[in-house]
């Protein structure tokens, strides 16, 4: 079977992000049973409708036929003030103000990590609730939001077992999801 082909959008710039650290992690996971890619936005003007009126930036013009592309979309992504963060929304919003938006219908699921609690779950609802105008097709189970994300990843490794078995579960979910 051939793998899905599946394009990540991950919602930190920094270098040592936890949420790069699981997209790293995942990507290794399922490697030969999906082609997992990144999607880039950071070099994405921040959204401004004069800009549009000119011309749609190359670089959102690319990352839309990525996405077009692809078989599904996984969001890796920190929470930011109990929600999403700025760089992330605003390739969302660029995104969905092309003439011909490439979420409708994309199998998506969303993946975070925080230090903090509750892993990134505030941040993941309002993410669904911006799915629902994009059109996309979400995953609803299982959620990942992992917790406690400093003491699980150690200079990029995930160092917990229990945090590896849950995402391949996911794994094993998105791969039924997408086909
Ligand atoms: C502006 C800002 C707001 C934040 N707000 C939250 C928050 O609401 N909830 C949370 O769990 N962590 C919050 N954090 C902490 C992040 O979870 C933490 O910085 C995390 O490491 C960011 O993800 P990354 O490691 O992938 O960059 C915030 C961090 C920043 C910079």
């Amino acid at each position: 079977m051939v793998a899905p082909k599946v394009l990540a959008l991950i919602g930190s710039l920094r270098k040592g992000s936890f949420n790069r650290s699981v997209f790293n992690f995942y990507k290794e996971m399922a490697a030969g049973s999906l082609e997992l890619f990144e999607g880039t936005f950071h070099e994405f003007p921040l959204y401004n409708a004069d800009i549009q009126d000119i011309g749609f930036p190359p670089s959102v013009q690319t990352l839309a036929n990525q996405i077009k592309a692809a078989d599904g979309l996984l969001i890796f992504s920190p929470e930011y003030n109990y929600s999403i963060p700025g760089v992330l929304k605003n390739a969302l919003d660029w995104l969905s103000r092309l003439p011909e938006p490439p979420f409708k219908g994309k199998p998506c699921s969303i993946l975070s990590a925080s230090p903090g609690k509750l892993g990134g779950a505030r941040m993941q609802y309002h993410l669904r609730q911006v799915a629902v105008t994009l059109d996309l097709k979400m995953m609803n189970a299982p959620e990942v939001m992992i917790s406690g994300a400093n003491k699980i990843i150690n200079e990029g490794q995930i160092i917990d077992e229990g945090t590896k078995k849950f995402l391949k579960v996911h794994l094993d979910a998105f791969l039924k999801f997408v086909r």
